[in-house]
């Protein structure tokens, strides 16, 4: 008769559980205050999570609604889930999360000494990417370049993006032009999660 108990952790499953917690306290340092609080997800979202199989995700909705706070909620669950049974990860997942006015101007032309390029290279490659309000700004051609450059090369190894947005997908071209639209479009499928209800914001100082 063996002497561990059914519920004593394999060397295996303790090391995975220890690099999860390490990757989640990791990503709650670099998660703002204010969207650390515990929120519930909506229904659509959790399934995207548990039946995630490389699609990318698209938050819409009104000013107020929750975008922001359920897309930081959504990245802390997928890497919670990236630990789970039968995952492959070598390592630990990379998540890097940008609002879309701070993306762009990094991306500028003028930004320091080759800073735009790096950047861009490794928005390419990082397991996952969130880009908070992408129809907030303005990018210029240049941007809207470097943009296609790390969409394309995201849409073609089937990496992720969380995208928030207060427009649809089919609505973005103007903004991201055409062809990260057209992309962007496949890359969701029909993970495109409208949030609804009134501007949160409004009710707080009642
Ligand atoms: N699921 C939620 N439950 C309760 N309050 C929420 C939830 N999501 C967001 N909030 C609150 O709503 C307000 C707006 O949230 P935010 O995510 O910034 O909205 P949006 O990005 O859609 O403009 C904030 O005050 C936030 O604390
Ligand atoms: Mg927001």
């Amino acid at each position: 008769m063996s002497s561990s108990s059914a519920d004593e952790l394999s060397p295996r499953e303790s090391f995975l559980l220890e690099r999860a917690s390490v990757a989640l306290n990791r990503f709650d340092d670099e998660t703002p205050e204010i969207y650390r609080r515990p929120i519930d997800l909506p229904a659509q979202v959790q399934d995207w999570v548990a039946g995630w199989g490389g699609r990318s995700l698209f938050l819409t909705g009104g000013i107020g609604v929750g975008k922001t706070h359920t897309a930081w909620k959504t990245c802390r669950r997928w890497l919670e889930a990236q630990y789970g049974p039968g995952q492959p990860w070598q390592g630990s997942p990379v998540i890097k999360t940008f609002r879309s006015t701070a993306l762009f101007d990094a991306l500028r032309p003028d930004a320091p000494e080759g800073e735009g390029r790096t950047l861009s290279k490794q928005l390419q490659r990082v397991d996952l990417l969130f880009i908070d309000d992408l129809a907030a700004a303005r990018p210029s051609t240049w941007t809207q370049e470097r943009l296609f450059e790390i969409f394309d090369e995201r849409y073609i190894r089937r990496r992720p993006v969380i995208i928030t947005c207060d427009v649809l997908p089919n609505q973005l071209s103007e903004v991201t032009g055409p062809r990260v639209a057209s992309r962007l479009a496949e890359m969701c499928g029909n993970s495109i999660v409208l949030l609804e209800g009134r501007d949160r914001r409004q009710g707080v100082a009642a």
